[in-house]
């Protein structure tokens, strides 16, 4: 992934704040993110069926239904909104496509940025061609470090030595949840949302079974997701971790971070988040929030393209509790050392399992420059 890509480098919060449907608006740094109820949900939703149904209404010419003329008066100018978007001067750092005008699934996968295509070319002839295996001392073993604190600071909103960028994030989600629960030894519920992404479940359930746990799941809502109320009737003492996603992938619903993480603590467990639809969408306070841990990925809203890898936080005073289950040479205290037995680094090295990903490397000094 190359960090220089990153799609919200330059895009301020107040730029963010205007954007985004759900939370507006971002007053500060932790301040509780309002989440949609339930009843606002189905209003807007209701809202938004009148004001098509008007509209549709319109076009036919229906008896009744508003004057073409006069709505198109009442319309905004397509042009004027777009000389008034705060976004608009970043078009021209996307890769142009001939044949996508607009592109509105950055969800799957975010765009390519302009400055992308000429640094893989120099990564692949500079650090990689030109400096071979010398390259991995000179830069590439810091990377998953390096590009983790970018991250934290530019979307995360985490001081460095929090984050680390690897793996997939299936695989940050088993090693981080594994890693709670044993955190919380004697409690025997993992608790999560329904209808929260697949593979948040499904790694759950094979964690649960594991380590002979409980999933509680907290029926939600599918056009909205987990209210704080909902996550505190339904954690307690048995918690051990409680996952639930920060954006929700199928209604777009941002759930109280702040709000959630001090009702989890309050029950003695930890929350993990799952970033990968917020992070570079909302703004994102994990420090100020005394979030536990948080994963996603880099191939949506941070453009870091097909393959890059995922990125997670944990606290700093968690590091040293959490053991994380895939004991790997590049998270041992020596990596060079060979040793007999595993012993992890400090810090965020230690969630590292294996050799970083070659599209991180493309923040190398040699592409950079
Ligand atoms: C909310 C959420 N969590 C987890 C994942 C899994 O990510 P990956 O396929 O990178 O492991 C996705 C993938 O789209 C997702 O949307």
């Amino acid at each position: 992934m190359d960090p220089h890509s990153l799609g919200v480098a330059h895009v301020s919060r107040e730029s963010l704040e205007g954007y985004n449907p759900i939370l507006r608006p971002f007053d500060t740094a932790c301040a509780p993110m309002r989440s949609r109820t339930l009843d606002e949900s189905r209003d807007e939703d209701s809202m938004s069926t009148e004001d098509d149904t008007r509209a549709r209404s319109a076009e036919r010419g229906d008896a009744g239904a508003p004057d073409a003329a006069a709505f198109d008066a009442g319309a905004p100018d397509a042009a004027a909104l777009d000389a008034a978007d705060p976004l608009a001067g970043h078009v021209s750092a996307f890769l142009p496509s001939d044949e996508v005008v607009s592109y509105l699934d950055g969800n799957s996968l975010g765009r390519p940025l302009a400055a992308t295509a000429d640094r893989f070319a120099s990564f692949t002839r500079g650090a990689w061609g030109g400096r071979l295996i010398r390259a991995w001392d000179e830069e590439w073993f810091e990377l998953p470090l390096v590009v983790g604190d970018r991250i934290g600071a530019i979307a995360l909103g985490a001081a460095p030595g929090q984050t680390v960028v690897a793996d997939s994030t299936t695989v940050l989600l088993y090693k981080m949840i594994r890693a709670a629960v044993d955190a919380r030894p004697g409690r025997t519920e993992i608790v999560l949302e329904g209808d929260s992404f697949p593979t948040d479940r499904y790694v759950i359930e094979g964690i649960a079974r594991e380590c002979g746990l409980t999933v509680r799941q907290i029926a939600v809502d599918t056009a909205a997701g987990a209210t704080l109320d909902q996550v505190r009737d339904a954690i307690g003492d048995s918690t051990a971790v409680v996952v639930l996603s920060h954006v929700s992938y199928r209604s777009g619903y941002l759930a109280d971070l702040p709000g959630i993480t001090a009702a989890v603590h309050d029950a003695g467990a930890l929350v993990v988040w799952d970033l990968c639809h917020s992070v570079g969408v909302v703004p994102i306070e994990l420090d100020a929030c005394d979030v536990d841990i948080a994963v996603g990925c880099t191939y949506k809203y941070l453009n870091g393209g097909p393959g890059a890898p995922a990125f997670a936080y944990v606290a700093r005073r968690l590091q040293g509790q959490l053991a994380q289950p895939i004991q790997g040479w590049m998270g041992a205290g020596d990596v060079f050392a060979m040793a007999a037995d595993y012993r992890p680094a400090t810090g965020m090295r230690r969630f590292i399992s294996g050799t970083l990903r070659s599209s991180a490397c493309c923040r190398c000094r040699t592409c950079s420059t």
